[in-house]
């Protein structure tokens, strides 16, 4: 009998899927959005890539070693799929959308690959390509359908991604993305209240806003921006406790944005603000619209309307010509600006963009010179700014056990700084106030008050 209950649970057992993201929080939404539609299939997770019948990698193509990476990880699959032939291996994202069929190409043995806007058909090609034997792909350059509005199976109960707009209208020389998701096309405010509120109805707290430019949003709409707008009506939605947003555009940070932030009692006290160069020549090659005196004019006004605010930025270090003056205009405006934290970058050749085939690319070595005197210039810098929090009280929500010690909890607080306390009985959702005891760069230490 027992035997034969098992066996019969071989033959009806759910398959079950894997997935691995890469890039930015866009993909985190869209893995999120792809989890939901196979779990909606039928499919259960799986907890290792060796116990999944399906195995998903979401693709990033920002840099070179995001592209790498997917060709190592596929290089590493191999064995595992020859070993498994039925193993099925889906690739997705934005180096699918950039390479389409040379992911097919480079690694034969994928079963599905789906760019940006195929998210949603991710089940269909997989029963294409049971039903033809061949791998199957879509690399369609549009979408009827955002990904939000697909089913979704959220990593954390209480946090919720909503992508308000997908694409780029920018054009800033160094950057794929916006020859990889397209122009903006926004989503109708409507239907981006509307998941809110169905987001806080089924538990969610906090929010995050998504556009690659997210503060344009709406603009494709009806001819103007509609950010301010759409912060200042996430206060209406009962129960929602916080609203952040990502990723900005300096140059869009109007004051109707910065009015609407100061004004709002869900929308959090931090930015992400991505300078990119310190230096007005970089930033012109670039192709920035702002120059650094503007930029820290912007701050300036951002952190006098809104108190408390953290600032988080994007530095790119060693873009074509840099020279070593151009560089120490950086560190001079790195060290004005007075960032919380920076997530500092190796320049790096995207082939088809306007600064791949720029003069002057500058060598290896120099870069990684001035790379590490940034980030050690920024370190300093992140330390301070922790450091004048030390016994201060501030409002966290937990959000699960410390990964490197279970028996810390992890926590945000408002301004995005993740705080490490003792965590019995803190439950991921929960709000609890913590009073700062230890500062690190990176993190701080607290006990709950
Ligand atoms: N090289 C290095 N960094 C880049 N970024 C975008 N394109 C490149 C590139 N070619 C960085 C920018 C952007 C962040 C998401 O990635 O700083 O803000
Ligand atoms: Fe995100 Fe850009 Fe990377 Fe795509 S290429 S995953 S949009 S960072």
């Amino acid at each position: 009998m027992r035997f034969g209950a098992a066996k019969l649970k071989t033959i009806v057992e759910p398959r079950t899927y894997f997935i691995r993201t890469f890039g930015c929080q866009m993909n985190e939404h869209d893995s999120e959005r792809i989890a939901g539609l196979l779990e909606s299939e039928g499919y259960e997770r799986a907890h290792s890539p060796d116990a999944a019948d399906l195995i998903v990698l979401n693709t990033c193509a920002i840099r070179e070693n995001a592209d790498n990476k997917l060709y190592g990880n596929l290089g590493h699959l191999k064995p595992l799929k020859d070993a498994r032939p039925e193993l099925r291996i889906a690739v997705g994202g934005c180096q699918v959308q950039k390479d389409k069929h040379l992911v097919i190409e480079k690694a034969p043995w994928v079963d599905v690959a789906f760019g940006t806007f195929a998210v949603g058909e991710l089940p269909r090609l997989l029963a294409d390509r049971e039903s033809g034997g061949v791998p199957a792909f879509e690399f369609t350059e549009h979408t009827d359908v955002f990904p939000s509005a697909l089913p979704a199976r959220r990593e954390q109960r209480f946090h919720g991604w909503v992508s308000v707009s997908v694409g780029c209208d920018n054009a800033c020389t160094f950057c794929i993305v916006p020859s990889v998701r397209g122009p903006q096309v926004s989503r109708r405010l409507g239907d981006v209240l509307d998941e809110c509120k169905r987001l806080v109805e089924d538990g969610v707290v906090e929010i995050s806003l998504l556009g690659q430019n997210v503060n344009t949003y709406g603009r494709d709409l009806d001819g103007r921006p509609m950010f301010a707008e759409l912060l200042a009506s996430m206060d209406g939605i009962d129960g929602l406790r916080r609203v952040r947003f990502t990723s900005p555009h300096p140059h869009d940070f109007t004051p109707d944005v910065i009015e609407a932030m100061a004004g709002s009692k869900t929308v959090c006290e931090h930015i992400h603000f991505p300078l990119q160069s310190g230096s007005d020549s970089v930033l012109k090659r670039m192709r920035r619209s702002y120059r650094s005196a503007r930029y820290l004019e912007w701050l300036h006004d951002i952190r006098a309307a809104v108190p408390g605010v953290a600032v988080s930025t994007d530095i790119i270090v060693g873009f074509p010509g840099e020279t070593d003056a151009e560089f120490e205009d950086t560190l001079r405006v790195v060290q004005s600006a007075q960032f919380d934290s920076a997530y500092t970058f190796e320049y790096s050749i995207r082939p088809g963009t306007e600064a791949a085939v720029m003069p002057d690319q500058v060598p290896a070595g120099v870069v990684q010179e001035r790379f590490r005197r940034l980030v050690a210039l920024q370190e300093n810098i992140s330390l301070e700014k922790n450091t004048a929090l030390m016994n201060a009280r501030v409002e966290t929500l937990v959000e699960g056990p410390s990964r490197k010690d279970p028996a810390r909890a992890t926590a945000r607080t408002r301004t995005n700084k993740i705080v490490h306390v003792p965590g019995d009985g803190l439950q991921p959702g929960s709000f609890a106030d913590v009073i700062v005891k230890a500062a690190h760069p990176h993190y701080l230490e607290g006990e709950v008050a």
